[in-house]
């Protein structure tokens, strides 16, 4: 029985959907990809951002290329208020079910993405009440709230 099927997502385009029920910490997919050394994805262009969005930091050294064919894995969306957490068992990429998750619910997890890496070109539509409106990670997105908050009371200042 599949565990999981791809449809169109209101996030972004394709997203990965439950096809069952998921019980907290139970592993839902593995991600995988092609391996590469963090050097070799830095010098190599192919790696540009379009495609950076697929490369999961696997430890120091190495990097997944998440383009490959069978990573089903990399249809899975980001969510400031995800259903699923990552986890690197023995060295592979595991998505695992952060809470309890029903069938047919999308699932999606935490990119992990740096306020410092250029954050304005991930704008995020994952449409939780706490969507900080990009695709930041949670222990950073307090900076982009704190930058919307400075803005808003300049705003209501001037009128
Ligand atoms: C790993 S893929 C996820 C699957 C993707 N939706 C697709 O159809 O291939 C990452 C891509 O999805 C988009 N994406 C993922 N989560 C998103 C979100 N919360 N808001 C906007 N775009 C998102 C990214 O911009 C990126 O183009
Ligand atoms: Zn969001």
């Amino acid at each position: 029985m599949p565990k999981y099927y791809r449809k169109k997502s209101g996030i972004n385009n394709w997203g990965l959907f439950a096809a069952k029920n998921f019980q907290k910490g139970e592993r839902v997919i593995e991600y995988k990809g092609k391996k590469y050394t963090h050097k070799e994805v830095e010098d190599d262009e192919r790696f540009d951002n379009s495609k950076a969005i697929y490369l999961f930091t696997l430890n120091k050294k190495t990097v997944l290329d998440g383009t490959i064919k069978s990573n089903t894995a990399k249809y899975i969306n980001h969510s400031c208020d995800p259903n699923c957490e990552v986890d690197i068992i023995k060295g592979k990429i595991w998505i695992i079910a952060e809470k309890d998750i029903k069938k047919n619910d999308e699932l999606s997890y935490d990119y992990g993405f740096g306020y410092d890496e250029d954050y304005k070109q991930f704008p995020c539509k994952c449409g939780s009440k706490i969507c900080c409106g990009y695709i930041v990670r949670d222990d950073q997105r307090w900076r982009i709230n704190r930058k919307f908050a400075k803005t808003k009371k300049a705003r209501i200042k001037r009128v």
